[in-house]
């Protein structure tokens, strides 16, 4: 995919009422390698490959088909191309909607874990916060709790918070502003972090992807008012996996990124 396949790769993933923007897209074209299947003179299928650190960890994502072209065995070829890309990368994972996971499954692919998506609405009581935008990413911290460098992505983010003790993201999206990636030694950091994200974004709603197993983001969550909304399944080929600490994770980065 190229950089002027934009207008319809945002097609393929609003098609499928995702969250991206045309410029979550061209960070995707940019960082990640895309691969996508034209048919009828239009692109109906995509799936990406972000390779992060040292070849250490590939994440697969925007896995989508066009629904008329659905059931041709499209998603799975171009699952294979990403496999086949990421050969010498140590371990490959995703986050799986239910329909995607028995594409994967046919590959060897193994659930690992529940991810969710909480969602808040916009609130007509404004939320405060003690944090201001600015600083850096904790790139060691970030490294720890992921499992690979991910300096590249990170610094693609437009609007950061950082604590001494943790770090944050809040971005845009085509239909709600997304909290994420946040990565926190504290409880009480993560709480700053999520009040700010929640105080930048009064009119819109928020999203927050978080691990199903952590009961401190799930709490924190819960208090500023976020709901379940979604569930997919983490799923890891041959199930292998990179050394992370996903109890310093408060917030995903996203099910396309990790
Ligand atoms: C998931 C998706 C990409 C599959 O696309 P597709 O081009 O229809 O997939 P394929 O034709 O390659 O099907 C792959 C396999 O999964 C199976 N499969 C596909 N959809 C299925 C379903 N709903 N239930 C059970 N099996 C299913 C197919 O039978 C096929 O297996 P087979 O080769 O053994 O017959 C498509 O449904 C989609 O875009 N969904 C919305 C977005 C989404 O959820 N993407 C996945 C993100 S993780």
């Amino acid at each position: 995919m190229a950089p002027a396949d934009l207008p319809q790769a945002l097609n393929l993933s609003t098609s499928a009422n995702w969250n991206q923007t045309e410029e979550d897209w061209r960070r995707i074209l940019h960082l990640a390698d895309c691969f996508c299947t034209e048919l009828d003179g239009q692109i109906v299928a995509s799936a990406s490959a972000m390779i992060y650190g040292n070849r250490d960890l590939a994440w697969i994502g925007m896995v989508l088909t066009l629904p008329a072209y659905r059931g041709r065995g499209l998603a799975s070829t171009l699952v294979q191309a990403a496999l086949d890309h990421c050969s010498d990368v140590y371990c490959v994972k995703l986050d799986a909607t239910d329909l995607g996971a028995p594409v994967y499954r046919k590959y060897g692919f193994e659930d690992e874990c529940v991810v969710e998506r909480w969602s808040r609405q916009p609130s007509s009581t404004s939320c405060s916060t003690e944090l201001t935008d600015g600083g850096e990413p904790i790139l060691d911290l970030d490294r720890a709790a992921f499992g690979a460098d991910r300096t590249a992505l990170l610094a693609s983010f437009p609007n950061i918070c950082s604590t001494g003790d943790g770090f944050a993201m809040h971005r845009p999206g085509r239909q709600s502003a997304q909290f994420g990636p946040c990565v926190s030694e504290t409880e009480e950091s993560a709480r700053l972090l999520a009040g700010w994200a929640t105080a930048r974004n009064s009119s819109n709603p928020l999203i927050w992807d978080l691990f199903e197993s952590h009961p401190k983001a799930r709490q924190l969550a819960h208090e500023l008012r976020f709901t379940p909304a979604r569930r997919l399944l983490r799923m890891s080929l041959g199930g292998k996996n990179v050394a992370e600490d996903p109890s310093l994770i408060y917030a995903l980065t996203g099910f396309e990124w990790g």
